[in-house]
């Protein structure tokens, strides 16, 4: 069965090109980014590691790990993370895991038959410092992901799980968030001391609270 969120992300050791890991532990209490990709030495693959290599900052700004892997073996990973710095101006750190016997691919089905037998599918997981899944998307092989996106449910994500808020559509740092319904508009006006917008009484806008 596949993970649905909430659930607890299944542990695992792993060959990987910053050496053995164990997932949990290569996490400690940080979010974590676990993405699998179709195959290296291949032209969107490559433009995604490196995209995710030079958002390196952005990654430890909001104390988040990342972690790629697909099927190929070890000294694939290896040669082919030259080419992935070389073409995209980069230098990946992060760690490639060598899924040959595909069990982390099985772990998070992300292997989908009906899209190929053999390779992982563009699966993305989020997943929190209490280990639990906070969102999955799955991309076909001919779509690269959006990085950008995936910073931006991380801070949503962040920022909803201090505070008893939403964001809305589009949503980006620093602007107005949503009053979730569970506040009545009573306690978020003393909540949210920077204001509450009362568009209706189920929809509320203040402005960011975790800015100064
Ligand atoms: C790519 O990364 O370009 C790719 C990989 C597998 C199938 C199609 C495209």
């Amino acid at each position: 069965m596949s993970l649905r969120l909430g659930d607890t992300v299944p542990d695992f050791n792993a060959i990987t090109t910053e050496g053995e890991i164990n997932f949990y532990e290569y996490l400690g209490n940080s979010w974590g980014v676990l993405f699998s990709h179709p195959a290296d030495y291949t032209p969107v693959c490559t433009t995604e590691l490196g995209r995710t290599a030079l958002l390196k900052h952005e990654f430890e700004k909001r104390n988040v790990k990342v972690l790629a892997v697909s099927v190929d073996p070890l000294e694939k990973h290896l040669g082919w993370r030259n080419d992935i710095n070389e073409t995209q101006h980069c230098s990946v750190d992060f760690p490639i895991i060598a899924d040959e016997d595909k069990k982390v691919a099985g772990l998070y089905d992300m292997i989908h038959p009906n899209a190929s037998e053999t390779f992982t599918v563009r699966s993305l997981f989020i997943i929190g410092p209490d280990k639990k899944l906070k969102l999955f998307i799955t991309y076909p092989a001919s779509t690269g992901r959006n990085f950008n996106e995936v910073l931006r449910v991380i801070d949503s994500l962040q920022l909803t799980s201090n505070y008893s808020v939403a964001t809305p559509a589009d949503w980006k740092q620093g602007e107005d968030v949503i009053v979730t319904t569970a506040v009545s508009t009573e306690d978020a006006v003393k909540r949210f001391p920077k204001g509450v917008n009362v568009v209706k009484p189920y929809l509320r806008y203040t402005p960011q609270p975790n800015l100064e």
